[in-house]
């Protein structure tokens, strides 16, 4: 693709990665992603907002030549993850000029992972500026949307904000802005819990600390940008402060078809009780796909054979990814097959210690295939979670707590 020009002398310079399917050798990238870098033209001076992921350099530069970029004076790097760093020592051996413009602690971690020397670095401070000339950049930290080190900046003559991964989309597209808003929310909120989920909590503060920024163009640094700022605005303020809604999800995994028979009847047990279900067999599970459910679901049942004395190894990825996710589960139990004993129950519990909120409902564990003592037990825990979802909302409505509403009402 070319460079597209956002605003007089405001390029998007990066790269579209369309074949990528994996990222951090963990998460599926069903739409492949794009590595956003933007190139600032001031007056005086020229900064470029981060790289990209290295495998795609030559991209980057063929943009940057297109626009006859001699000169850079600034590279400012939000983020050390090597995605958008990784192509920093090129562009420092192309452009030796350039100072690293960014804060102590990515600092560090750039030294770390790309050897970059110190002297190459101009640190800044939380919401330090530099002048372009005519344009002038403030840094903002935001810790953790994704990494402890990240910023954002606001290039506040265009009321712009350049987030990199903050309201990201793993998306391949040509559209420079959002154009099918359906699409983005899909690889939005996929992008939101996989990635920033864990980090609710420091979201939550971060969008405190951006409410006073007037923003027309959000432009970060995976996917589309955002010319309605308020679209991307809405939906993390859903995802991080609504309610969890009426949803449980059954994630499980079964040998010889015992389990699938206890999660098959729960399920009905469930819809019959005006619960939505949504169904994940681990195996052939995409895990975004369970990490976006988890965003909303109010309830998690994990079904697992119990497998050399413990959860099946898939039962225990997806109780170690639900941990290291963090989601606002209310509730979680386990449901399962046995034939000789075993500590699947205390094994699982023991993997969830991040989910300290939530009430652990009991589970049930039957020996063998199940019988009619069983379906009665899997009938009993139906009832308790219909009972406790009884005051919980719809998937599609909005409920955000009350102790909220003041706190994100100037958005
Ligand atoms: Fe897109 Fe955390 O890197």
């Amino acid at each position: 693709m070319e460079p597209t020009t956002i605003r007089p002398g405001i390029f998007s310079v990066g790269a579209v990665d369309w074949d990528r399917r994996l990222f951090d050798s963990l998460i599926p990238l069903p739409d492949g992603t794009s590595y956003n870098s933007y190139l600032v033209r001031g007056s005086e001076k020229t900064a470029l907002i981060d790289t990209v992921d290295p495998t795609r350099e030559e991209e980057l530069f063929r943009h940057l030549q297109q626009l006859g970029i001699e000169k850079i004076d600034y590279i400012v790097a939000h983020h050390g993850e090597q995605d958008h760093s990784g192509a920093l020592p090129a562009v420092l051996r192309k452009y030796p000029e350039a100072k690293v413009v960014t804060n102590p602690r990515c600092k560090g971690m750039l030294m770390d992972l790309l050897h970059i020397a110190p002297e190459q670095f101009q640190e800044v401070q939380d919401g330090e500026v530099i002048s372009l000339g005519d344009r002038t950049l403030k840094f903002i930290y935001t810790p953790w949307v994704h990494w402890p080190e990240t910023m954002v900046t606001y290039l506040a003559e265009e009321k712009m904000l350049f987030s990199c991964d903050f309201f990201g989309s793993h998306l391949a597209t040509t559209d420079l802005y959002v154009t099918d808003e359906g699409r983005v929310y899909e690889a939005a909120k996929r992008y939101y819990a996989e990635i920033m989920m864990p980090f609710h909590t420091n979201i939550e503060k971060n969008l405190e600390k951006l409410k006073s920024y007037n923003l027309e163009i959000i432009a970060p640094s995976h996917g589309p940008l955002y010319n309605r700022p308020e679209f991307i605005l809405k939906l993390y303020r859903s995802w991080v402060f609504d309610e969890p809604k009426n949803i449980a999800v059954i994630a499980f995994v079964s040998m010889h078809g015992s389990t699938l028979k206890m999660v098959n009847y729960l399920t009905e047990a469930l819809a019959k009780r005006g619960v939505e279900v949504r169904q994940f067999d681990l195996p052939v599970t995409d895990i975004g796909n369970l990490a976006m459910s988890l965003v909303d679901a109010a309830t998690l049942v994990l079904g697992t054979p119990t497998v050399l004395a413990g959860p099946h190894p898939d039962a225990a990825l997806a109780a170690f990814l639900t941990n290291a996710l963090r989601p606002k589960l209310k509730y979680a139990t386990i449901i399962g097959s046995y034939l000789w004993g075993g500590r699947t129950v205390d094994i699982v519990k023991g993997m969830l210690p991040n989910l300290t909120n939530i009430e652990l409902l009991d589970p049930v564990i039957i020996k063998g295939l199940p019988k009619e003592a069983d379906y009665a037990g899997l009938e009993k825990l139906a009832d308790m979670i219909g009972q406790k979802h009884k005051s919980l909302s719809s998937p599609f409505s909005c409920t955000i707590n009350e102790e909220y509403k003041n706190r994100i009402s100037k958005f």
